[in-house]
């Protein structure tokens, strides 16, 4: 079975999706350990609780991002995982760390990359008028959210919607296709070759889901 390490900065709600999916049986995984950036991050209590390794490594004990990167690193492989999986990591990577883990970096986003990388995703969607949002999981390149991508959730932008209802309905469909993303590499059935994703043929039309509010 493969040993994941999952980085959080904050709630951990998607950390909890996957927990709840290996304790389901549809994530066959060891979750090595949970790490934030935040010694006060809600979601390492909830790790806690699940039994699950938990540490902090303080980004504001550091002098610059490699001293930090090199220290959360020295953190990671304490834990030898075959993928590390960013939930809610909001911290920018140095070069030298995404290239460290290359292939075996995950993160997910709140929208349609590569529309809206960075901050406040479903205000910035609803400011432009787009009819459609979501989002995407992706392996890590040294670019901002941004990276091969994986798979993809399409919600739609109801008349009405607010930034909080928008991100809750993209929620719910990151908590769908950050687990299955992490299974299918669990699997071996996700790779990174050449810099391109290497999904297995069966699993094509499985990466994009559009949610049943899609018409
Ligand atoms: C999620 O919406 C995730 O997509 C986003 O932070 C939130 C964390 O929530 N990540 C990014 O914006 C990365 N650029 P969670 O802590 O409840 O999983």
């Amino acid at each position: 079975m493969k040993n994941i390490v999952i980085l959080i900065s904050g709630r951990g709600s998607n950390m909890e999706a996957m927990i709840a999916a290996r304790d389901a049986g549809t994530l066959p995984v060891h979750i090595a350990a949970v790490i934030s950036n935040r010694p006060d991050a809600k979601g390492l209590e909830t790790a806690a609780r699940a039994g699950i390794t938990t540490h902090y490594v303080d980004h504001k004990a550091f002098p610059s991002r490699e001293a930090f990167d090199g220290a959360l690193a020295e953190c990671i492989d304490g834990f030898a995982p075959d993928l590390v999986v960013l939930a809610g990591f909001m911290r920018i990577l140095t070069e030298g760390f995404v290239r460290h883990y290359e292939g075996r970096l995950l993160n997910i986003h709140p929208s349609l990359l590569p529309s809206f990388p960075g901050l406040h995703t479903h205000q910035r969607a609803l400011d432009e008028g787009v009819r459609i949002h979501g989002c995407t999981v992706h392996f890590v390149t040294p670019a901002l959210d941004h990276g091969p991508v994986v798979i993809q959730a399409a919600v739609p932008v109801l008349d009405g919607d607010d930034e909080d209802a928008l991100a809750a309905r993209v929620l719910r469909q990151e908590h769908r296709i950050y687990p299955q993303a992490v299974r299918w590499f669990a699997e071996d059935r996700l790779s990174l070759v050449d810099g391109k994703v290497r999904l297995a043929a069966e699993l094509r039309d499985d990466s994009v889901l559009i949610a049943p509010e899609v018409r």
